[in-house]
């Protein structure tokens, strides 16, 4: 048999080669697969063919790799299939399940903002208790028991413990901070408070608030004042124009709100701003020296000012939600139409 009649032979073993099981499949790969395989002593036998048909016998052998190369992976797969039968084969045309992503609440993502505001001009953030001692909510805040201003706020009291509530606002973070921290002191203070409200579209008995204090020698009105229209054009667009009203607040002398104008775009603008297109954000004032005095702090060396806004109602601007209800329901719907704005 010359060397063209072993080649041949071997292709038509390749070709005729079946099996069913791994066994046979194995014999055939050491055969002509494997690192002794029988078609690789072909390869070297070229040089003992005539010159005009070598080119001829180089592809033969080559073919013959080939063909045995796919007999190979076409019984593998095969085998494969047939262990795999009993397995149920999804049916891969049918759509995919969504993977669905998460939103941030709406809250959070105001919120998120105002903290980076006042970061980027150096403030620290602060986070203290919920269930807070009446101390640091009230009394260190300048409203002693029989304070009338405690009525300003309806608080919900521990059950069987009147010196412990639920804080009413974030102001407590301010006792708690100034009593454990030694000025120059300047954090905001982001959480969740409560009041005994009754629930309605305009006022909930949760709500969240950011606090702002800033105690240090030498701190002004006129450094609280910068610092509110500061964060208005950054809030609210550089075109933010802010305005201050006197007012009362226990905890700061003097005291102010401070309203931004919105504008009287459309209907529900009148409807918010009450036909005025300016919108009330927030409450501050400098810090009342007795407070200071209260947490320890040497009111003759150092003043300071300090701030608290609510979340839910620049939420409610900046998304137009006409119902703060909607902030603690969890309904999905109403979940995920927010995205942050990064
Ligand atoms: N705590 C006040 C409230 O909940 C808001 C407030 C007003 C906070 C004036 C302050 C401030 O820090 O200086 O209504």
């Amino acid at each position: 048999m010359d060397i063209f009649d072993q080649v041949n032979a071997l292709m038509s073993e390749i070709q005729q080669f079946d099996t069913d099981n791994a066994e046979g499949l194995e014999s055939f790969r050491i055969r002509f697969l494997g690192s002794k395989n029988i078609i690789k002593p072909l390869f070297s036998e070229i040089r003992n063919v005539p010159n005009d048909r070598k080119k001829e016998f180089g592809q033969k052998v080559n073919a013959l790799k080939q063909a045995a190369d796919e007999k190979f992976k076409s019984l593998q797969g095969q085998l494969k299939a047939s262990s795999d039968s009993n397995i149920e084969i999804p049916d891969l045309s049918l759509p995919g399940i969504p993977v669905a992503n998460g939103a941030f609440h709406p809250v959070r993502i105001i919120m998120d903002e105002v903290i980076d505001i006042f970061r980027r001009i150096g403030f620290d953030v602060a986070e203290d208790r919920e269930v807070e001692e009446d101390w640091y909510n009230f009394t260190a805040m300048n409203t002693p028991e029989d304070h009338p201003a405690r009525d300003m706020q309806d608080t919900f009291y521990v059950q069987n413990d009147p010196g412990r509530l639920l804080r009413t606002h974030t102001s407590s973070v301010q006792s708690r901070v100034m009593t454990t921290q030694k000025p120059p002191i300047r954090i905001i203070a982001p959480g969740r408070v409560y009041r005994n409200e009754t629930v309605s579209a305009r006022s909930h008995c949760q709500f969240h608030q950011v606090e702002g204090l800033y105690v240090a020698e030498g701190v002004s009105f006129a450094d609280l004042k910068q610092t509110i229209l500061y964060y208005a054009r950054e809030m609210y667009g550089p075109d933010a124009r802010i305005r201050l009203r006197p007012s009362y607040f226990p905890f700061t002398e003097p005291s102010a709100e401070v309203d931004v104008y919105w504008g009287l775009k459309d209907e529900t603008d009148y409807r918010i701003t009450k036909g005025t297109g300016w919108l009330e954000i927030l409450g501050c004032g400098m810090v009342d020296p007795a407070v200071l005095n209260n947490c320890g702090i040497d009111p003759e060396r150092y003043t300071g000012f300090a701030f608290g806004m609510g979340i839910e109602r620049q939420a409610m601007l900046k998304y137009r939600i006409d119902d703060i209800r909607l902030f603690f329901e969890n309904d999905k719907r109403f979940l995920s139409q927010f995205s942050a704005a990064k």
